[in-house]
């Protein structure tokens, strides 16, 4: 009789909806999650009976007792496996680390899979066994991918297969290779599971399993998530906190180049990039991003009158541990229309608001009634609060068609009272500006203990406290023509206070 009851309650409870983009458990459905607001995402999903126990009430069994250690000890540090691959290497923290998980993350077509066959190639070819698993294309075509890479003599163990049971079957031995690639986890099937391939609990239970074997056997396992429009990898969060590491591997559709980012690593540092260049035979390493980013600029010693009429601003940033240099571009339009468009490529909008806002109210010079296009050239995306001072060199020198004068570099961090703030690896970055011809940099005061200002050889630097004076140097020069009035200026509303 009673354990009748249990059995009801246990059966009633086990119809459960789970969000597929947040990861949200509701016992009923609904059109919209609740906890995440996506529409249309709730799925039934099944759950195995598991009727959680108190550990009181479990008949008196006792756990083991755990041995307790010091902090410290021998640990030798993590052995690294170096794919060859140096950008790769890098993002990993120096090297894969045995029996870690890697979820590599991107959009459908950006090149997810072309890396991680490069990745087995090559590290097949360094001695070590690696296996590629692709449960989404036929093997012909993992074949014709591998002969255009030019890798199809290096031994790399290839399977088409998506039962995690058979994966796993034919991998926990002996025999067990270093490497293994899962492409995609979305397509990894758990049989014990009774809903579809690519659900939440599916995308989990295969990717637990996975993570066991490569924690049993000491593979480095790779696994592949495709990312949803939201920009989340599907099957989300749930995989993010499970696995080691977490690299998201994004780019334009419209440019060659592809950045490979690092945001959650157990065994080394986040916000690394590595860069790379989608050629006709794959995946190519671009050790030096600053000239490439740089590329099609304006050379330092070129004339800077060519045409240009400002809205340009090199920004040099840090990513990771490494200083990249790249361009802002601004373009400030009058509107046609009632709300002025805002249009940003590679930057924060919200950002951009904030520092036209503060143009507005410290500096007197109202953008606001204009369109305005912000792009980072090169397809790169920008995150760090530095490059505030090169947008608004940018952007004023759009809105005053003043050219930022070609051979400098700008950063710092503008607050929300105008006042320009320092911001770290100032040396870094300096010293990268130097090694790529430029002259001058237009920087944040330093905090006076350090004042090792204009130590890069032949670098000036200028000291820039408050945004005023960015816009002052961006100002057109008193003497201007006045000749000729130009028909668009006319309806910009540009007011410099000296
Ligand atoms: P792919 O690795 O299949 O993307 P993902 O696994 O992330 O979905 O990359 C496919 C794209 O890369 C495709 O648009 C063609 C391009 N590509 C090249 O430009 N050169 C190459 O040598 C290869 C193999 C792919
Ligand atoms: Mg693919």
């Amino acid at each position: 009789m009673g354990n009748l009851w249990v059995d009801l309650a246990m059966a009633k409870s086990q119809a459960r909806f789970a969000c597929q983009q947040c990861g949200a458990v509701a016992p009923k459905w609904a059109g919209r999650c609740e906890a995440c607001g996506a529409w249309n995402s709730m799925v039934e999903e099944v759950q195995r009976a598991a009727p959680p126990k108190s550990l009181g009430t479990s008949g008196g069994k006792r756990g083991d007792r755990l041995g307790f250690v010091a902090l410290r000890g021998e640990t030798a540090g993590p052995p690294r496996r170096l794919t060859g691959i140096a950008e790769l290497d890098r993002v990993c923290g120096g090297g894969l680390v045995p029996g870690s998980t890697i979820l590599v993350g991107g959009d459908p077509g950006i090149g997810k899979s072309t890396l991680l066959l490069q990745a087995a190639a090559s590290l097949a070819a360094l001695g070590a066994a690696s296996a590629y698993i692709t449960g989404e294309e036929a093997i012909d075509q993992v074949r014709l991918r591998a002969e255009r890479l030019g890798v199809a003599d290096a031994p790399v163990r290839l399977a088409a297969a998506s039962s995690v049971r058979d994966i796993i079957n034919s991998l926990d031995d002996g025999n067990a290779p270093d490497l293994v690639v899962i492409d995609s986890i979305q397509t990894m099937y758990l049989d014990t599971l009774d809903s579809a391939p690519g659900t939440v609990s599916q995308v989990r239970g295969a990717a637990q399993e996975l993570i066991a074997l490569a924690k049993r056997r000491g593979i480095v396992a790779v696994l592949v998530g495709h990312v949803t429009k939201e920009g989340l990898i599907a099957g989300p969060r749930v995989l993010e906190h499970m696995v080691d590491t977490v690299l998201y591997f994004e780019g334009e559709r419209g440019h060659q180049f592809r950045i490979l980012r690092a945001v959650k690593n157990r065994f080394g540092a986040t916000d690394e990039i590595g860069v790379f260049e989608m050629s006709d035979r794959g995946l190519v390493e671009v050790p030096n991003p600053s000239a490439l980013f740089l590329a099609d600029r304006a050379s330092p010693d070129g004339d800077a009158g060519d045409g240009r009429t400002g809205g340009a601003a090199v920004f040099a940033g840090i990513e990771g541990t490494r200083p990249v240099l790249v361009e802002v571009q601004a373009l400030v339009a009058p509107s046609l229309l009632g709300t002025p468009r805002r249009a940003v490529v590679g930057w924060d909008a919200t950002r951009l608001a904030m520092i036209m806002a503060v143009l507005d109210a410290r500096c007197g010079l109202s953008v606001g009634a204009n369109d305005i296009y912000l792009n980072i050239a090169g397809g790169l995306r920008i995150v760090e609060p530095a490059a505030d001072l090169a947008v608004a060199a940018a952007l004023v020198s759009a809105l005053t068609e003043t050219p930022v004068p070609v051979e400098t570099v700008v950063f710092g961090e503008i607050g929300l009272s105008g006042r320009v703030r320092p911001v770290a690896h100032a040396d870094a970055r300096l010293k990268e500006a130097a090694k790529l011809g430029f002259a001058e940099a237009w920087v944040p005061v330093r905090p006076s203990r350090s004042t090792k200002a204009g130590t890069n050889e032949g670098l000036a630097t200028v000291a820039i406290g408050h945004l005023s004076e960015l816009v002052a140097r961006l100002s057109p020069a008193p003497r201007r023509p006045v000749e000729a009035p130009r028909v668009a200026a006319g309806s910009r509303r540009v007011m410099v206070s000296p």
